[in-house]
């Protein structure tokens, strides 16, 4: 190991430390630039290195006619992975739109041991067990900003439509979703406690308070799913709002996807294309998304060849081929009552299905939103809390939000990382959450 500690690799000169997204702004100028090494070769006389620092990616040339010979010696000691300080003259790529760093001096920090992750195809398994540097490379760093765009984008909008943030608990008395899903934990030895499958039943309560509300941390499934889509820890936001009908919520659904979706087309072209993601499906959110019932979609399958039955809930494989035959976001609307929550109210027009919607994303992605009307009224929720056998005790609370100046509302939930795979165009959602709990996973 050749570690130089952080404090004795001194300024080699006074110059300014710069990022590499901002080198367009320091043409002819020399720049401090600290970063690692992604990947380098060198032709004996001339040593290129490709340069990470965080903000973006960019070239440093290495010319024996400029180094002093031991410190062209030096250079020849780099490795994957180590992390440098350099000094550079900053120019313009004499064909692409790119700027490049024509290295004056530098010093290492630290040069790396050799690197696990080579250029070379690894299997998923290998690239989980090292996603603590996996991480690094270049597509897992366009992802991670893209979905940084997207939470950031997220409240955003929600701070311009009037909501604000309600912090939900994790720890919960009692299931929001279905019991079946619920990760027990023992509270003390004195009674179970269970980590939060969504926030949304807290949210109710607040919007009594401040009317439009979101929530936006992690939730836990203990499914036993082994999907593409599944992850036993993943990042919910939850909206809810007071005096909405089906209608006006979708409505801020839609508005909200279009604008997580327009200022990633906007602030990560560059991610995009280390993705190779055909922008063209995500272009196509500005038009109006559509808006199919549960109904319809059953028979649009059945003609697809599915064997869907019109009280059956949708499949992963279902939304698959439904998606497939569109190029624009989905609702899936009124879904039968028994394939959906306690807490959703039911049509007046037909008692059998809810007012629900669940939001699909197109190109065989499926369910990125689901939401719906809540149950406004308390003998009705009572009895829904009744037919699902929910123990009443743990819902005398909710139920009290009925009582109390009970107001038509609804709300919704999507899932941040369905949302991210969909855009980056990656197949597992697995890529999409810095460190994913599926499982069989738990580590790193
Ligand atoms: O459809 P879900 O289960 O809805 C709720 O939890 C509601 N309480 C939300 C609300 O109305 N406030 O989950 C919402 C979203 C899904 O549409 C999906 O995007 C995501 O959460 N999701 C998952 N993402 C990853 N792994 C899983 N196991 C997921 N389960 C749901
Ligand atoms: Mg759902």
């Amino acid at each position: 190991m050749s570690n130089i500690p952080i404090n004795e690799t001194k300024t080699i000169n006074n110059m300014e430390k710069v990022l590499i997204k901002d080198l367009k702004n320091y043409e002819g100028k020399e720049v401090e630039i600290n970063g690692w090494v992604a990947n380098f070769r060198s032709s004996g006389k001339i040593a290129f290195w490709e340069i990470r620092d965080g903000s973006g990616f960019a070239q440093a040339i290495l010319d024996v006619k400029v180094l002093s010979p031991e410190k062209w010696e030096e250079a020849q000691k780099v490795t994957l992975e180590t992390s440098v300080k350099i000094i550079a003259e900053v120019a313009k790529h004499p064909k692409k739109d790119e700027y490049e760093l024509h290295v004056k001096d530098f010093s290492f920090y630290q040069i790396a041991e050799e690197y696990p992750i080579a250029k070379k195809d690894h299997g998923p398994d290998f690239l989980l067990d090292n996603r603590h540097l996996w991480l690094r490379s270049s597509k897992q760093w366009a992802i991670q900003r893209i979905r940084n765009t997207l939470i950031l984008a997220t409240y955003e909008f929600f701070n311009k439509n009037n909501f604000i943030k309600i912090d939900s608990p994790i720890l919960t008395p009692s299931a929001c979703e279905g019991t079946t899903e619920l990760f027990e934990i023992d509270y003390f030895g004195e009674q179970k406690a269970y980590l939060s499958q969504s926030g949304q039943l807290y949210l109710e309560a607040a919007i009594f308070s401040h009317g439009r509300c979101f929530d936006f941390g992690p939730v836990f499934r203990a499914e036993k799913s082994k999907t593409r889509r599944h992850l036993t820890e993943f990042w919910m936001m939850d909206a809810e709002m007071a005096f909405v009908n089906l209608d006006e919520n979708l409505k801020i659904q839609e508005d909200l996807l279009r604008y997580m979706v327009s200022q990633v087309l906007e602030k990560n072209k560059l991610e995009l294309a280390m993705l190779e993601r055909d922008t063209k499906p995500l272009e196509n959110i500005t038009k109006p998304f559509y808006k199919i019932t549960h109904a319809q979609a059953c028979k649009k399958l059945r003609e697809l060849g599915s064997d869907i039955k019109d009280d059956d809930d949708l499949g992963g494989d279902d939304e698959t081929i439904l998606t497939k035959q569109y190029d624009n976001p989905i609702f899936v609307t009124h879904y039968p009552k028994d394939v959906k929550a306690f807490y959703m109210k039911r049509d007046e027009k037909d008692p059998a299905k809810v007012l629900c919607a669940d939001l699909l994303a197109p190109e065989g992605y499926g369910e990125i939103f689901g939401g719906s009307q809540r149950e406004d009224n308390y003998d009705e929720l009572l009895n829904r809390i009744k037919e699902h056998n929910l123990p009443k005790e743990a819902f005398d609370w909710y139920l009290d939000l009925r009582k109390y100046g009970s107001v038509p509302h609804g709300g919704f939930g999507f899932g941040l990382e369905r949302i991210t795979g969909w855009i980056c165009g990656v197949p597992h959602i697995r890529e999409t959450i810095p460190f994913p709990r599926t499982i069989n996973r738990l580590a790193p």
